[in-house]
């Protein structure tokens, strides 16, 4: 089973410590409450970091709740926590090290930084939750920072997060590999998401109206469908027929996450269908890369 790191200098010298004997750092960053799709991500990368050399992967995981990312009235208080179970996964798909940090060693008193992408988080999600993307590429940069070089899988389930990362990544020149993976599924569509659990029986019912979405759309973009008000449109009317609120159903260029209104879908090939929506008081996002997946 894994070692388990604490405390920054404990993640930072376990991760020197490997790439001086010569192995190669694979590293998933994740909020715990582990599923398939955490799983999927640590998989593929033990896999991409064997494609690339013979060197022996050394792979990590970070689990922590990380506080700026949630808005204040978001679910940071309730989301669902299990580090034994979450250990016990790991240990299963041969993960190497786990960091599981106190807040208050990554945010400890005094400190007063922050890392922000500009125009990436400005659509989509970081419309409806202020601050959400300044958490995320705040704490990643953290996280990378100790980890130092790596290969490192995000889910493409959280599209805008993974374009956001790549970004920083790039414009920070940090070394690291971002690699995406593909949306894991449940047998009948639904997304897997560590919020899932918050759904009722008859709540996981109505959230197949997003997958549901995402495949109407998808089935008139491979009929010929390049118009992005009417492939939102085979979508809104899956996710307006099950949600309680609607944050958004947007058909958005998917390099630049900027609307379709000078170069048409026709011309760019592919086309990003993004959903979020309240089933009860449990949010939920999906989305597809039409022309792609
Ligand atoms: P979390 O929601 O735990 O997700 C961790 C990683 O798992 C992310 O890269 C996410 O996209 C991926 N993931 C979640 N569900 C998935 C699914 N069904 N299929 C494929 N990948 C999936 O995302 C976060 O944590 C945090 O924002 C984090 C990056 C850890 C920063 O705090």
């Amino acid at each position: 089973s894994p070692v388990i790191a604490k405390t920054p200098a404990d993640f930072r010298a376990a991760c020197d410590a490997a790439r001086r004997t010569g192995a190669n750092v694979g590293f998933v960053p994740t909020m715990g409450a582990l599923h398939a799709g955490h799983l999927a991500l640590v998989t593929h990368a033990r896999e991409q970091l064997s494609a690339l050399t013979t060197a022996p992967p050394f792979i990590v995981v970070s689990i922590f709740v990380n506080p700026t990312q949630f808005g204040p009235n978001e679910d940071f208080v309730a989301y669902p926590r299990d580090f034994l179970s979450d250990v016990e996964k790991l240990s299963g798909v041969g993960v190497d090290l786990v960091f599981a940090p106190e807040a208050s060693a990554m945010y400890p008193e005094g400190e007063q930084t922050r890392v922000r992408v500009q125009r990436l988080t400005e659509p989509l999600c970081g419309a409806f939750r202020p601050g959400h993307f300044e958490g995320v590429t705040t704490v990643v940069a953290k996280l990378f920072a100790l980890s130092g070089p790596c290969l490192s899988v995000f889910g493409k389930k959280d599209y805008q997060q993974l374009a956001v990362l790549k970004k920083m990544v790039r414009d920070l020149f940090l070394p690291i590999e971002l690699v995406g993976h593909p949306i894991v599924r449940e047998t009948d569509g639904l997304a897997m998401s560590s919020r899932n659990a918050y759904l009722s029986s008859t709540e996981r019912e109505r959230a197949l109206g997003l997958s549901r979405g995402l495949r109407a759309a998808w089935n008139a973009f491979e009929a010929g469908e390049r118009d992005a008000a009417a492939l939102r449109a085979h979508a809104h009317r899956e996710v307006h027929a099950v949600a309680d609120r609607i944050d958004y159903v947007e058909v958005l260029d998917p390099d630049e996450l900027s609307s379709f209104a000078s170069v048409p879908i026709a011309q760019k090939g592919r086309a990003l269908l993004a959903i979020a929506c309240h089933v009860g008081k449990t949010r939920l996002i999906d989305n597809v890369v039409l022309g792609e997946d």
